[in-house]
């Protein structure tokens, strides 16, 4: 028996179908709303909608509960390697040995660039930020590889464009770095897995050796599996928004990549470590920005703090925080914006307005504390985020376009100025 729920409009009965999803989780179909109605639904924000049902992620806000298709977020990043993690997002299943193999071969063979890409560099300013490089270049692709494919039909080129997206994308974000720094770019090597082969194209230099450390790079395969989904995030949405046009995948993960640089959602990375270093500068002084946080007509937000879904703590937050002391301990790295982001969650959690809010520490937080002490610099922080979230934005895609889910067109509720007849220049006000 099917479960509906009962709206009364203007005295008449609707029975709308309920659907359940596999963690219990329950919706009302709206689909027809409209149709049966004349109504439609309003939610700025999308707060309480769902715009798709999902087989990908699952997370529970108020359990703190993180899972990629069924597998715990806490397991994944102590046992799996961020390449076996894209895979599992993508296809649905954690790949044999053999699969693993040919995944990794077939991203290591790809992850060079077009040299016309490097054209591209040149006509970037010397500041240019990685994101707006990345957005640009991610979407380049579209006009290196131009052919229009349907996933269920031409299987074969998707796994090529999927395959060469992962491996592009890290010499991309390796060489917007390098290009900032005026240094010479480093062109991926064939003996490195992906960590390393990132770690070497940011920091290697011509003038000595460099072999990628253990301990940094166990450290990025662990950032990068914790970022690798979210659920209908607003750079995963904004992906599957324009994919239902049926763009290229390149140009739904640059419209993606975009939409993560805003500072109130992976942008917010890069400015938990400035509002760090700004609480430093003034003194370290936590208990005067905790009271500008809640000040209303101060501007000052506590960045990496607060989550539209986490109402208790980000999972990934807390197994970031551990992973913090670790890596600074094993590199030997003494910084005192650690100390600083501890006392400010230790106050923040214990005020009323937090509390009361329910505001966590997200996972943004801590995030760019070890991105630092591994030598990241803080306007690559995003662009981490970036290179974490592109299996799952390539997921979530993949699973739109397989499902043929209609171009995705919101409704919305006029509130203009009604019918008027236009007015000539000479007999305006
Ligand atoms: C990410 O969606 C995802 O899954 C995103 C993400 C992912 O993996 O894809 O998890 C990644 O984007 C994490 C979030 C990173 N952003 C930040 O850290 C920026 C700081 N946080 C906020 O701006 C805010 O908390 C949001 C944007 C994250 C969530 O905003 P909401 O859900 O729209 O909540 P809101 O802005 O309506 O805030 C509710 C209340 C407000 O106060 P009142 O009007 O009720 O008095 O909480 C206050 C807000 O003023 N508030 C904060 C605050 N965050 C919310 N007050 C001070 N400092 C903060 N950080």
């Amino acid at each position: 028996m099917s479960k509906t729920v009962e709206i009364i409009i203007e005295g008449k009965s609707y029975q709308l179908p309920v659907i359940e999803g596999t963690e219990g989780e329950k919706a009302i179909d709206i689909s027809n709303l409209r149709d049966m109605t004349g109504y439609v639904t309003l939610d700025v924000g999308y707060k309480n909608t769902g715009a798709t049902t999902s087989a990908i992620t699952f997370l529970d806000g108020e359990a703190g509960i993180l899972h990629y298709r069924g597998y715990p977020i806490e397991q994944l990043a102590e046992k799996s390697s961020f390449l076996e993690t894209a895979y599992l997002l993508i296809f649905g299943e954690l790949p044999n040995k053999s699969q693993l193999e040919k995944w990794e071969s077939d991203i290591r063979r790809r992850t060079l660039v077009n040299e016309d890409m490097r054209k591209i560099f040149d006509g970037f300013p010397v500041n240019a930020h990685p994101m707006g490089v990345l957005a640009a270049l991610a979407s380049s692709l579209a006009t290196f590889y131009p052919a229009v494919i349907d996933p269920n039909r031409d299987v074969d080129a998707n796994y090529l464009r999927i395959t060469r997206l992962i491996a592009k994308l890290p010499t991309i974000a390796a060489w917007a770095h390098k290009n900032s720094q005026g240094h010479p770019l480093n062109y991926p090597k064939n003996k490195y897995n992906y960590c390393e082969n990132f770690l070497y194209m940011m920091f290697a230099l011509p003038v000595e050796d460099y072999e990628p450390d253990p301990v940094v790079v166990d450290a990025l395969n662990k950032l990068l599996i914790l970022h690798a989904d979210h659920e209908q995030n607003c750079s995963t949405s904004t992906v599957r928004l324009a994919g239902s046009s049926h763009v290229s995948l390149y140009s739904s993960v640059s419209a993606g990549i975009s939409s993560l640089w805003g500072p109130l959602h992976g942008g917010a990375n890069q400015e938990v470590l400035e509002m760090l270093e700004a609480i430093q500068k003034d003194g370290g002084n936590v208990e005067k920005f905790v009271e500008k946080a809640k000040d209303k007509n101060d501007g000052f937000r506590l960045m990496g703090f607060g989550h539209r879904v986490y109402k208790n703590f980000d999972p990934r937050a807390k197994i970031i925080k551990v992973a913090c002391d670790n890596v600074l301990n094993r590199l030997g790295v003494n910084d005192p914006l650690l100390e600083i982001a501890k006392k400010l969650e230790e106050i923040a959690l214990k005020d009323d307005y937090f509390v009361e809010r329910k505001l966590y520490p997200n996972v943004d937080f801590y995030s760019g504390i070890i991105y630092k002490a591994i030598g990241i610099p803080t306007d690559m922080f995003t662009a981490m985020f970036a290179l974490g979230r592109l299996p799952g934005w390539i997921a979530q895609w993949y699973e739109m376009r397989k499902e043929k889910q209609p171009i995705g067109r919101p409704r919305q509720i006029y509130t203009g100025a009604t019918q008027r007849d236009y007015v000539a220049l000479d007999k305006r006000g």
